[in-house]
């Protein structure tokens, strides 16, 4: 299949190579015309285990370019993934301008029907605005997909091929059997492809994240519990780790939730909820 990827970042640039390296011929776009320079030139803006190596790879083979042409790259793709950053605005909810930035120059493209997939982290309706904005530029057919991504810096590239799911919120049947062909590779193993509606995507992502760094927020709690009273963290880790129920993993004792993604992604969904009203004190309490 043809696919372009908009913004060429962390998770466009994994995803892109990836998405080559099952046979897909993928235009990376970014605007910042250094990076892909730097990409066209065989250079890599960052570094994960895997990836210069599947890109490289993939540049032999023809699979993978590179430019800053966004509507060409629309133009000669059926499917369209945005990858754009959407970082934390002053008042903690998501800044959307570049996705809708993006969406505005990505429907100029639009020559036949396309699959727009939004990969960016985004709040709940995105999908619906991406699609509204889109529709007053173009009278081509297209749908809107909401495709979240989980990978974790540091492993991107096997969480990319080996996701433990795959989270596809949409409600065209046309777009999902397009999706769900371009994902069968990644999901061979077993691990699901979960369908549902588009805003269930959207909250799914940030209430993983939510739920992790609620998770570190615990332990760091009992930690200091443990102090106080003769207890080793370590120990009481690894005793409740081992349940099947809770799992071992995001519960080190440490600094606290961090990186890129958590904080941002916290402070969205608690604005999320502010704006409807509900007061989310579980989360409240993790921040
Ligand atoms: N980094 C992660 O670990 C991670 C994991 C899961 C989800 N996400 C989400 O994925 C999204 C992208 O994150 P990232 O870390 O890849 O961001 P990033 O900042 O690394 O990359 C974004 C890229 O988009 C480009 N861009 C911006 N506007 C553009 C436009 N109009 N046209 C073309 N390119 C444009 C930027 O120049 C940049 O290179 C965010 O919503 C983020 O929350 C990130």
């Amino acid at each position: 299949m043809r696919v372009a990827v908009i913004g060429t970042g962390y998770v466009g640039l994994v995803a892109g190579a990836c998405l080559a390296e099952t046979g897909n011929r993928v235009i990376c776009v970014d605007i910042d015309a250094k990076r892909i320079e730097l990409l066209k030139n065989g250079g890599m803006p960052i570094y994960e285990p895997g990836l210069k190596e599947l890109v490289s790879r993939n540049i032999e083979k023809k699979r993978i370019s590179f430019t800053t042409d966004t509507v060409a790259a629309v133009e000669s793709s059926r499917i369209i993934f945005m990858a754009v950053q959407t970082p934390m605005d002053e008042n903690g909810s998501a800044d959307l301008n570049h996705l809708l930035e993006a969406a505005k120059t990505v429907a100029g493209g639009i020559n036949d029907y396309k699959v727009i997939v939004n990969k960016s982290t985004v709040p709940v309706g995105m999908a619906a605005k991406v699609k509204e904005t889109i529709s007053a530029v173009t009278d081509h057919k297209f749908d809107v997909v909401s495709n979240p991504e989980f990978l974790k810096e540091g492993a991107a590239v096997d969480d990319f091929m080996k996701p433990d799911r795959v989270v596809i919120g949409c409600d065209s049947e046309r777009a999902r059997d397009i999706i769900a062909d371009l994902y069968a590779p990644f999901v061979r193993t077993g691990h699901p492809m979960i369908t549902m509606r588009p805003e269930s995507a959207e909250l799914t992502k940030y209430t993983a994240n939510a739920f992790l760094a609620a998770k570190v927020s615990f332990i760091n709690e009992i930690a200091c519990l443990c102090e106080l009273v003769g207890a080793d963290i370590g120990e009481v880790r690894r005793g409740i780790g081992t349940d099947s129920r809770i799992g071992s993993a995001f519960l080190h004792p440490g600094m606290g939730f961090g990186g890129s993604c958590f904080p941002k992604d916290v402070q969205a969904l608690l604005h999320t909820a502010d704006e409807n009203g509900l007061k989310l004190q579980i989360v409240n309490a993790a921040v």
